[in-house]
């Protein structure tokens, strides 16, 4: 994703693998249409998408104030669990009364912050992984997509597996399918070809079994909003993940931006959680997967408690919670200026 000549050029995600497409988007509509449809997705990409949606927003509106509120709104309101995109949507909107030219720079500072933080994400996140299996080669299962279309380079759990790739750590990747718009099937596996590094594909309801027979070594995650308590709402399927991992005595992980981590939410209860309706799980991958009138509970997300979480990796520290560790305290992410 980038800001390429007066727009944003995202990766159509709802393409892959089938086809490599580029989507530029012109106008707010645009970016809230490609965010509601997952075209642009996962966390930190949100946030970095938003930022940008700020410039189109301030050079929309011509000046006319109400209008850019309005516009802000709506970039803040496409998608409600993952804190990073309300958040950098308020941060560059800071810069309005300075004209587009420093909108313009504080959303690209967004995004090159989030190319610096999945860096430094991948190398704590390797070494505490490393630490966690006395530095052997080992399995990593993972749910989503983390990688680089979830960010813009780089990415947060999978940084760090591609990361214990690179130093010859990574016995392979167990990637959940990550049901029902198939993130994990569809864009892990992709990028993970494109890495060159080891993995298997399994189906959501194999992941319990799998780590109770001692396949995997640590689980990674990502996040959309850690709460103060270090509650964490992910893709849903990473809580019965983290059951699953505790009962089996499986390490949890999860590697999230400070940008994640929103201390104005005290708990999980009070994350907004996403419902995408019934048409993801009654018709995807295609129409006829359920007999079309089938009524369905579709959470996009869900909460895993902090007493289920080894470890939060960011960029900056890690917060060992098994060992006592709190969110609160630390400083929060950097301003931009
Ligand atoms: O609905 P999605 O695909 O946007 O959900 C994405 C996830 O849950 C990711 O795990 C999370 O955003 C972290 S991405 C680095």
């Amino acid at each position: 994703m980038d800001w390429v000549e007066d727009a944003v050029e995202v990766i159509d995600q709802t393409m892959l693998p089938g086809a490599l497409r580029v989507l530029r988007l012109t106008t707010v509509a645009d970016v809230v249409a490609a965010i509601d449809r997952l075209a642009v997705r996962g966390a930190p990409a949100l946030g970095v998408v938003g930022g940008f949606g700020v410039a189109l927003a301030h050079r929309e509106s011509a000046g006319d104030s109400a209008q850019l509120q309005a516009l802000l709104g709506d970039l803040e309101n496409a998608r409600p669990t993952a804190v990073n995109l309300s958040l950098m949507v308020r941060r560059v909107a800071e810069f309005a009364p300075q004209g587009f030219g420093a909108v313009l720079e504080a959303a690209l500072e967004v995004r090159d912050q989030e190319i610096a933080a999945s860096r430094k994400m991948a190398t704590r996140g390797a070494d505490f992984a490393a630490q966690l299996v006395d530095g052997r080669p080992m399995t990593v299962m993972t749910i989503c997509n983390t990688g680089a279309l979830a960010a813009v380079e780089g990415g947060t759990a999978l940084a760090v597996a591609e990361e214990l790739h690179r130093r010859g750590l990574l016995e392979e990747v167990v990637a959940l399918e990550t049901r029902p718009l198939l993130q994990g099937a569809r864009l892990t596996t992709w990028e993970l070809a494109r890495m060159g590094a080891p993995h298997r594909l399994i189906v959501d309801s194999a992941a319990a079994s799998v780590l109770a027979r001692g396949f995997v070594d640590v689980v990674l995650t990502g996040a959309d909003r850690i709460a103060a308590n270090a509650d964490t709402a992910n893709k849903i399927g990473t809580y019965g993940l983290a059951l699953a991992a505790a009962d089996a005595g499986v390490p949890f992980v999860v590697v999230a931006p400070e940008s994640t981590i929103d201390l104005g939410t005290t708990s999980g209860a009070s994350i907004p959680i996403e419902d995408r309706g019934a048409r993801e799980v009654v018709s995807y991958p295609r129409e006829g997967t359920a007999p079309p009138e089938t009524k369905a509970i579709n959470p996009a997300f869900d909460v895993t408690r902090a007493d289920l979480i080894t470890a939060i990796v960011t960029e900056r520290r890690v917060v060992n919670l098994s060992e006592g560790a709190t969110l609160t305290g630390e400083p929060e992410a950097t301003p931009l200026r």
